[in-house]
């Protein structure tokens, strides 16, 4: 398979979808709103979304299998596996805000090999495939510079859902306020990642999260030269539900402020 060919036509697919979600946000009402589970919602949108991005991976590499959050498609392949995210920040979507996302991820058996994030709100394309670098709307991205966290701005993603782990996050959230430059809760995973990748975030941790939330970002991140782990340190941060992510050189102290609270 030619890496870029594919990741160029992803990226046209999600421009492609991301005019639909953009037209259909001036639709939303109360009434459309389904809910999947406690904060959790849902609407035609995600559901037609999925299916049209669905319908034209299957034309884009026919031999793959899906792993989809609405679950337009459930049939796993043996080599080669999407990871899709129709709508990432459904909750934005449903109240008029931006950003939101369309997350789509390769796999090759365990490895993610295409990572594509498309931010419909300012038409934002963050993409990636492995070895090929990191880039927004064509242009090469790198994560930031900054080494100290006194100078770091940091995004994360409240716990909405899974409150076993709230009073760590919690202490957590109160260290980052009164010791970087702030904290940023913008409810796309996603699209933190990608704002890691370009250097407007220089870390983003979260707990909670899906394989769809975060497969596509890590790749761009790891392509900008970022690093990732999950809250233990290991490499289990897209199926484990949790995600450390930071450039090179803020890493290993954000890492460890954030073990002290969560792994005491
Ligand atoms: C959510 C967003 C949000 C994160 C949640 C996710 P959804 O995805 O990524 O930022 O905090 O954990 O579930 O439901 O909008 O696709
Ligand atoms: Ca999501
Ligand atoms: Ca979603």
């Amino acid at each position: 398979m030619n890496l870029k060919n594919t990741t160029d036509k992803v990226i046209t697919l999600t421009k492609e979808v991301g005019v639909y979600l953009k037209e259909e946000q001036h639709k939303i009402t109360s009434e459309i709103i389904e809910k999947k589970g406690r904060n959790d919602f849902v609407t035609y949108v995600d559901k037609i979304a999925e299916q049209k991005i669905v319908d034209k991976l299957k034309i884009i590499l026919p031999q793959a299998g899906f792993i989809a959050e609405e679950g337009t498609e459930t049939k796993l392949a043996d080599e080669y596996n999407w990871i899709i995210d129709p709508l990432d920040g459904t909750t934005n979507f449903i109240h008029g805000l931006k950003p939101f996302s369309i997350s789509i991820a390769l796999q090759q058996n365990k490895e993610i090999i295409i990572g594509v994030v498309y931010e419909v709100g300012l038409n934002e394309c963050f993409y990636a495939f492995k070895n090929g670098g990191a880039f927004l709307n064509g242009k090469l991205i790198s994560v930031s510079k900054t080494s100290d966290l006194s100078e770091s701005l940091i995004a994360t993603g409240f716990p909405y859902y899974d409150y076993t782990r709230l009073p760590n996050f919690m202490e957590s959230l109160q260290y980052f306020i009164e010791n970087t430059h702030g904290v940023r809760r913008f409810g796309t995973a996603a699209t933190d990642l990608a704002y890691v990748a370009c250097g407007r975030f220089e870390a983003y941790y979260e707990y909670g999260l899906q394989s769809w939330d975060v497969a596509a970002g890590s790749l761009i991140v790891k392509e900008a030269g970022g690093k990732l782990t999950d809250f233990s340190g290991g490499v289990n941060y897209i199926f484990g539900k949790e995600i450390i992510v930071g450039n090179n050189s803020v890493f290993d102290s954000f890492f460890a402020k954030i073990d002290s609270f969560y792994n005491k």
